[in-house]
């Protein structure tokens, strides 16, 4: 079986055109903001990896410890024959459902969609070559508008992981929930991480970790847009902010010039006050309750909730209606 060329969805050429309406909609917006997906270029993916190993991010590996201690009880439940992974990057906690669904026996194919080509072709190699009976074919596009192209048939099972379903906004999570129930069939499952209300003493942190490195992924979205648009952006004249918004429950991370900012990019110079922000990301948080209800509406019915031993984040188990 092995690796699959990948199926791309997304072209340079798409990917570019979107970066360019994202940055002239967002830099020209107040307050000006840009969406988190631009992040993940190969250093930005690679920043991202060392924040899972820092001591305050205790997402990753909370949701690992549900993953290692359910894998089991995922693969009896939904049998899956196909696993679809949105998001993927490096696919590393993946791995121990892989594992669950190999040994339960039914699983024949894995499908990892990521907008990062080079993350998805280093992950799709590795896998096929530890899981040499598994067909990998692996998708770049974008979770929120390549849903349309999964494959389709034979009871699939969709894992969203990380708490990524958090960087959406409340209408567009209910509007990707539900174009993602529609590329399902009843009967077929979703499983999604989330990330859970808690004291800000912890989650605060976790976005501002003491060693930097999230300042230091929260600025390579500036240096994305110098390379790939020959914008201007000194990253150094941004500070890392990371904020909870308590009304919304999610925390907000954004840059805040440190002096009077002009920037050139595309044909638009654009001006920061000292102390302006701009919002680089949302990352929502959530109660059972809450994750439930939003799925109800969407069309999935819960089959269970679990979380770590400290309760600090929840993965779910959902069955398309
Ligand atoms: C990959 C979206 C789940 O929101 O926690 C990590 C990204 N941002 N540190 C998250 C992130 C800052 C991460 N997700």
């Amino acid at each position: 079986m092995g690796a699959e060329p990948l199926e791309i969805y997304l072209e340079d050429r798409d990917v570019r055109r979107s970066l360019c309406e994202d940055v002239r909609f967002g830099l020209t917006a107040t307050p000006k903001w840009l969406p988190p997906k631009w992040f993940y270029d190969s250093r930005g993916s690679e920043l991202f990896e060392e924040i899972t190993r820092l001591p305050e991010y205790y997402p990753t590996r909370a949701e690992r410890a549900v993953l290692a201690a359910h894998a089991a009880d995922i693969a009896a439940v939904t049998g899956a024959k196909t696993l679809i992974e949105l998001g993927s990057g490096s696919s590393e906690k993946t791995r121990l459902l892989l594992d669950a669904l190999t040994r339960h026996g039914d699983l024949g194919t894995f499908v990892p969609l990521d907008v990062s080509a080079s993350a998805l072709r280093q992950s799709t190699r590795q896998i096929a070559a530890e899981y040499p009976a598994l067909r990998v074919r692996g998708i770049v596009g974008d979770f929120t508008r390549q849903l349309d192209r999964l494959p389709t048939g034979g009871r699939r099972l969709v894992v969203f992981l990380g708490g990524t379903v958090g960087n959406l906004l409340p209408v567009e999570r209910a509007e990707f929930l539900t174009a993602m129930r529609a590329a399902l069939e009843a009967g077929d499952w979703l499983l999604i991480g989330t990330d859970l209300v808690k004291d800000p003493g912890v989650i605060v942190p976790a976005y501002d970790d003491a060693a930097g490195v999230t300042a230091d992924f929260n600025r390579n979205v500036l240096r994305v847009i110098n390379r790939e648009l020959g914008a201007d952006f000194d990253p150094e004249a941004f500070a890392h902010v990371a904020v909870w918004d308590p009304e919304h429950e999610w925390i907000e991370m954004r840059l805040r010039a440190e002096r009077p900012v002009r920037v050139h990019v595309l044909d638009l110079d654009v001006e920061f006050a000292a102390g302006e922000e701009l919002r680089t990301e949302v990352s929502a948080k959530f109660r059972p309750e809450g994750i439930a209800a939003e799925l109800a509406d969407a069309g999935f019915a819960r089959e269970a909730f679990w979380t770590d031993p400290d309760g600090l984040f929840g993965v779910t188990l959902a069955r398309a209606d």
